[in-house]
């Protein structure tokens, strides 16, 4: 797909002939907010047909993006032909499927976290794409595209920081859906800080342990709450992942590199500082959840997907890729052991196609 930028297009505006028409499977929380930035933030693309388990709430979300359709299928959608790319918010057990028929298609996809949920079916898109010939895979690890997450990179990347010895990453949610377990502190949270170590450091973590402080009082029933993670690399960078879900304030993220000539540290957007007479106090507010947190990052997510969709790269420069989605799983997994038996747990990683 070739169509070109227009820049004279504001987002929002009349959908123009050469936008990138998306299809979108899945539209709950993050599907309807991913339909609501590309209708009215995204420059260069429109919705074209979306498609939901709950066809109730396809339509709905439908009837707030022009043009489009609902479809009752995510096969319908992949096979549209008046859709040039794909973007899958379903949730994480359809992904593999759904993104193996993007390839099969051969349009591009941009797939929420996670791609699978082992890594043997994270693989299985690895082999397709490669096999496939094509890079088609986008996946949504959207603090690639957080501002402070993109200064650390530049500083590193320039050398600014030298020899990255430690880095120590804090992850704090107010609170967490009922239900939530060990397993999605895993997969659902420190998976954020699992791609981190890809994104920072250019390697992947290749053990892990994960340390079970005692738990907060305010943990719901049977989960551990905070965890601390400690994972190594091939080249000896320590990184610290100290996760927190329960802290009844607000979503923090946080994360520090500390580097042979420096340190420096993102994620300490504190907005307006107020001194409150009234009890004496000083500070600022933190957001509940990590919508505004990374609403900026989510918008430049999807508008870095879609220039790369109409120029034939297909995948956003920094843009977490298929092979970044199966080393997550691969941590994952290492993570989750040391839960129920201590000690560190190696990775074992499947060798990457060239
Ligand atoms: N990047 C992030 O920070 C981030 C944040 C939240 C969620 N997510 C990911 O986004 C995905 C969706 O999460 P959510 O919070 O929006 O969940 P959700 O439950 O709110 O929405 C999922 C939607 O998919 C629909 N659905 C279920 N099965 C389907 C199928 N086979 N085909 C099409 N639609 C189907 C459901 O009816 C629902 O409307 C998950 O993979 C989640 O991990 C990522």
């Amino acid at each position: 797909m070739t169509a070109p930028q227009d820049a004279a297009v504001p987002p929002g505006a009349q959908a123009a002939p050469q936008d990138v028409r998306v299809g979108v499977i899945g539209v709950g929380r993050m599907g309807a907010d991913h339909v609501e930035r590309l209708s009215q933030r995204t420059k260069g693309a429109r919705v074209s047909v979306l498609s939901d388990y709950a066809r109730e709430t396809a339509e709905k979300v439908s009837a707030t993006a022009p043009g489009s359709r609902v479809v009752d299928t995510w096969q319908e959608v992949v096979a549209a032909e008046d859709v040039d790319a794909v973007l899958i918010a379903s949730p994480g057990q359809f992904h593999r499927e759904q993104v193996l028929a993007c390839i099969d298609a051969g349009k591009p996809v941009l797939c929420e976290k996670p791609l699978a949920m082992n890594p043997a079916d994270a693989f299985d898109v690895v082999r397709a794409e490669h096999e496939a010939g094509a890079q088609l895979v986008s996946l949504g690890f959207m603090r690639r595209f957080d501002a402070g997450y993109g200064q650390l990179k530049d500083a590193l990347e320039a050398g600014e920081l030298g020899t990255p010895l430690l880095l120590n990453c804090k992850h704090r949610n107010a609170d967490v859906l009922p239900g939530f377990s060990d397993t999605h502190m895993v997969y659902d949270s420190a998976v954020h800080e699992i791609d981190a170590i890809s994104f920072f450091l250019d390697e992947p973590a290749t053990s892990v342990q994960t340390i079970v402080p005692r738990t907060t009082e305010k943990a719901p029933e049977g989960l551990h709450d905070p965890l601390l993670f400690v994972f190594r690399t091939a080249s000896g960078t320590v990184v610290t992942d100290e996760l927190w879900v329960s802290t009844n304030s607000g979503y923090e993220v946080r994360t520090e590199l500390v580097g042979s000539k420096g340190a420096a540290t993102v994620g300490q957007e504190s907005g307006m500082v107020t001194t409150q007479q009234a009890g004496s106090r000083w500070g600022g507010s933190v957001p509940v959840d990590f919508r505004p947190r990374f609403i900026a990052a989510y918008d430049a997510e999807v508008q870095a997907w879609v220039a790369a969709v109409a120029d034939g790269s297909n995948i956003a420069p920094r843009s977490a890729t298929a092979w970044d989605g199966y080393v997550a799983a691969a941590v994952c997994e290492a993570a989750e052991q040391p839960l129920t038996a201590d000690g560190t747990v190696d990775v074992t990683l499947q060798e990457r196609p060239a």
